[in-house]
């Protein structure tokens, strides 16, 4: 894809699903890649067998979102890996579902929001300083979800930490346009990853979701990968501040009663 070839990104939550699908697409476009993961190391070590395999060049660091202290110096490793970082993908994310009246507190909300939303708010902070003092542009994609849009029960946390984000970014978009900085939003609906694949691969749960999208599939961790390419490309040189929603149409569609 125009302009991807050699550009150095980072990806964090790159172990698994969504953020191991970008990473495979982004190193088919010839990008070097600094990948991030926090629990599950057999799953970064696939990921990072699978760029090599395409022949980039990639290397592995980690850090605990929830240890927001800690943002600053693994951004610092990441940055100074390859001398330097063109773009940042905020991928890393908890998918906490929690009526309110179970989390009074706000104990998971918390958690949900420092990784979710403080973390990238911070490391897109790092990410800025950096490209601004060395006087280069700077791509960032947030990886945040239809919740930020639409929402049902049980997310009150992840809702908050998704809508913030788009709000975040669009705040980041403004602020950050005069260095050459854009900040665009991935926002997927529903993508079976090895989280969710053996729920949502059950028959009457498949039929229950894709027939509530119009174009009557789940998406892909390859789709999401080539969504966040395009964000990455010169194709979208002028875009910024901007949600790119990937949903088969799911929240397009509305509550309307079949017809
Ligand atoms: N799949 C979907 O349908 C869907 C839809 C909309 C939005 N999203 C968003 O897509 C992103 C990726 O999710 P996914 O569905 O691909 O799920 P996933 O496979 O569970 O990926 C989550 C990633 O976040 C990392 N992570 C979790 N806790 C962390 C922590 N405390 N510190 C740092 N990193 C942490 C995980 O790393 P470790 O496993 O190594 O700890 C993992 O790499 C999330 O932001 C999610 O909200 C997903």
């Amino acid at each position: 894809m125009k302009g991807l070839a050699g550009k150095r990104v980072l990806i964090t939550g790159a172990s698994s699903g969504i953020g191991a699908g970008m990473a495979r697409v982004l190193a088919g476009y010839g990008c070097k890649l600094v990948l991030h993961y926090c629990h599950n190391q057999s799953g970064i070590e696939n990921t990072l067998a699978d760029v090599e395999a395409f022949g980039a060049e990639a290397d592995v660091f980690r850090c605990d979102f929830t240890r927001l202290d800690t943002l600053e110096a693994f951004f610092e490793q990441a940055w100074d890996r390859f001398d330097g970082l063109d773009a940042l993908v905020n991928n890393a994310g908890i998918v906490s579902k929690v009526t309110a009246l179970k989390d009074p507190k706000g104990e998971q909300f918390n958690q949900t929001l420092a990784v979710n939303l403080q973390a990238p708010y911070q490391l897109s902070c790092c990410f800025a300083q950096k490209c601004i003092a060395a006087k280069q542009p700077g791509r960032i994609v947030n990886n945040s979800s239809i919740h930020g849009q639409q929402t049902c029960e049980w997310f009150s946390a992840y809702a908050a930490s998704k809508a913030a984000l788009d709000a975040v970014s669009k705040v980041q978009a403004v602020e950050w346009g005069q260095y050459g900085i854009n900040v665009n939003v991935l926002a997927p609906g529903v993508v079976p990853v090895e989280r969710t694949d053996r729920i949502l691969s059950q028959e009457e749960m498949k039929q229950k979701w894709t027939g509530a999208m119009p174009v009557g599939r789940y998406g892909t961790t390859q789709e999401m990968g080539e969504a966040t390419a395009y964000l990455l490309s010169d194709l979208t040189s002028w875009m910024s501040g901007s949600v790119l929603t990937l949903d088969g149409g799911l929240i397009a569609r509305g509550n309307y009663p079949q017809r």
